[in-house]
């Protein structure tokens, strides 16, 4: 049997989609063990795991270097890899959305200055209400920009929103619901078209 490449995403959502590929029925027990391996294979179900940062799955699969992965809605948005999205496996269910200083109020005469890390998103979006941004490009803790003074609004994502909760902000405006999506090289879905549609289905049918 030839191996299915699969890119993980590593972190908390990556821990529960491998519990759902188990569940299903691609177990790895290799990759419960402890060390600095990165990656993992069982051959008696005909995969091969291994972790990526979440932002980069996609990058693995378009290229052909993973044949399937597991990538969040907003990487899929946010850089439009050409791979096709096969399911939606209903977990990191979260939202991007448009956040600000509790309290604050949009003066639309003035270019408004928007942090994220979701540049395409954030340009779609405003391109779409005929809103001109200044758009400041940081890479993590987004939060902290309109509380500084940096920008007016941030463009990110919200799970429970605590983040914003804490730090005296809300949410403004909601851009698009997100959730992590199961993804393949298209090379790789004609070839190993079989192995692929075997694990979409046992997927999918736990999914019920
Ligand atoms: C994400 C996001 C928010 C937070 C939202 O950050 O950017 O900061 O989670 O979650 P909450 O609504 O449950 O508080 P992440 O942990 O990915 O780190 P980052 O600072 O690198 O963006």
């Amino acid at each position: 049997m030839s191996m299915l490449n699969v890119a993980l995403p590593k972190g908390r959502l990556g821990e529960r989609v491998l519990s759902l590929f188990e569940e299903a029925g691609f177990s790895c027990p290799a990759i419960h063990e402890p060390g600095r391996r990165l990656v993992f294979e069982n051959p008696e179900v005909g995969v091969r795991y291994f972790w990526v940062k979440p932002s980069d799955v996609s990058i693995y699969v378009e290229r052909g270097a993973a044949d399937i992965g597991v990538a969040g809605r907003d990487i899929l948005l946010e850089y439009k890899p050409d791979v096709y999205e096969l399911f939606d496996l209903g977990i990191g269910k979260c939202r991007m959305a448009v956040a600000a200083p509790v309290g604050f109020r949009d003066d639309r005469d003035r270019t408004l200055r928007v942090a994220t890390k979701f540049g395409a998103i954030a340009k779609a979006y405003y391109a779409s209400l005929g809103r001109e941004i200044d758009m400041i490009h940081l890479n993590g803790s987004i939060e902290l920009a309109p509380l500084l003074g940096l920008s007016d609004v941030i463009v990110d994502i919200v799970e429970t929103g605590s983040t914003l909760r804490e730090n005296n902000l809300e949410v403004v405006e909601e851009i698009v619901p997100i959730s992590a999506r199961l993804i393949a090289n298209k090379a790789a879905y004609k070839f190993k078209g079989e192995a692929i549609g075997r694990i979409l289905s046992a997927l999918a049918e736990k999914e019920g």
